[in-house]
């Protein structure tokens, strides 16, 4: 059973911590807690199995300990639900003394959260949720995914570079859907492009079957998309249902569209679709090749998606801050030693933004192609270094 699973040590027992660590401080040879609030069950478990694979994978390959420190993981099942999870998130801090908060699959349930954590004073790790006001929204929090303006840029700025100068948005009717759409008609406009039009899906059981009719019928060169992860199969089977590609219109998008969680089953319809992003688990570095084999190793075959680097670098994150704090979990020292951190992740080179508290990380463009493998990967064609999120840089307002 997921829900309320607790209690999972890592690694040895508390006492073989101590005398391992011999006269180390009682609070440093305590169990680090670490609770995890994501969507196990529900429209986005996806979201929510990705990123605690990655977590175990990320504790498996550091024997289950954090800057000497066992790790106590505490997932719960916040269903995808914004209350569910502030009460999950509540009981995490008050009943199980979490030290640590981290997941948060949807904006919704991050900024449910987020007075919680200030007002225990938890660091507060956003591995998945990435509209960019969060990191706002409290003092303790820090990204590691990624914000929609972010991601938005690259591909609203090659677009009028690649014969692609008019285009209708799509997105999911909310905040990420909004932060996606607003960047892109901003930042594709400087660079040249026309919107034609603006459209919205309900996040919860889209039907995009009339939109995309509507996008068709406006007769764009581009069709623009974000839908959170796990939706864009759906998506891509209703663009190829309208015969999107026959009609002479591109599908362009952020990554999440083409998530590679489930590329590998959208088939023949999704080649050809360009989207800009963070992460392709086809990123060639041998930092992704290992995390790549042993993600598949213990997820049975599934190819790591995005959430999944965004939780594997959460823990990394905990992991380079404790060192700098000497194991002191204090959140706000924490987040302190957080900011300028800096390392090689599987998707490339990442920083904390000590402003911001927001991940600075490359952007590439990719297209869907048919590897050697036979299967879909999204192949990476260009990069821009060092993107910080557009909105807080006052590139997108
Ligand atoms: C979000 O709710 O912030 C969110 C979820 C899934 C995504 C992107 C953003 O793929």
């Amino acid at each position: 059973m997921r829900i309320d699973r607790r209690g999972l040590l890592f690694g040895g027992t508390v006492s073989a911590a101590l005398v391992a660590g011999g006269a180390r401080k009682a609070r440093s040879a305590s169990p680090l807690k670490i609770g995890l609030v994501l969507p196990m069950t529900g429209p986005f478990a996806s979201t929510g199995r990705a990123s605690e694979t990655a977590v175990r994978l990320w504790l498996e390959e550091r024997g289950g300990r954090i800057a000497g420190r066992t790790v106590e993981l505490l997932v719960r099942d916040d269903t995808g639900v914004a209350d569910t999870g502030r009460r999950l998130a509540q009981e995490l801090v008050v009943r199980e003394g979490v030290d640590v908060l981290m997941g948060f699959g949807l904006t919704p349930i991050a900024l449910a959260c987020a007075p919680i954590a200030e007002q225990a004073g938890k660091l507060m790790v956003v591995t998945a949720a990435a509209t960019s006001i969060i990191t706002e929204r409290a003092s303790v929090i820090v990204r590691t995914s990624f914000t929609l303006p972010q991601a938005t840029l690259g591909i609203a700025r090659w677009a009028p570079k690649n014969g692609l100068s008019s285009a209708v948005s799509l997105v999911s009717d909310y905040a990420p859907g909004h932060d996606a759409e607003k960047a892109f008609e901003q930042l594709f406009t400087a660079a040249g492009g026309t919107v034609l039009e603006k459209l919205r899906a309900p996040l919860q059981s889209p039907d995009f079957a009339p939109l995309l009719q509507r996008a068709k019928d406006a007769k764009p060169q581009a069709l623009f998309v974000f839908v959170p992860s796990g939706v864009g199969a759906q998506l891509m089977k209703q663009a190829a249902e309208r015969d999107l590609a026959g009609a002479g219109i591109r599908l362009i998008g952020t990554g999440d569209l083409t998530d590679d969680d489930i590329l590998p089953q959208m088939g023949e319809v999704a080649i050809g679709t360009t989207t800009s992003h963070h992460y392709s688990a086809a990123h060639p570095s041998p930092e992704n090749e290992r995390f790549q084999a042993n993600y598949q190793r213990l997820s049975g075959g599934r190819r790591p998606n995005f959430m999944a680097v965004g939780a594997w670098d959460g823990m990394e994150l905990v992991a380079r801050a404790l060192e700098r704090t000497g194991g002191d979990a204090e959140g706000k020292k924490l987040v302190e030693a957080a900011k300028g951190l800096s390392w090689t992740s599987p998707r490339g080179p990442i920083a904390i933004d000590p402003a911001t508290r927001d991940i600075v990380q490359d952007i590439y463009i990719r297209r869907v192609e048919r590897g050697k493998d036979g299967e879909l990967w999204n192949v990476e064609i260009d990069r821009i270094p060092a993107v910080a999120d557009p909105v807080k840089a006052g590139l997108v307002r």
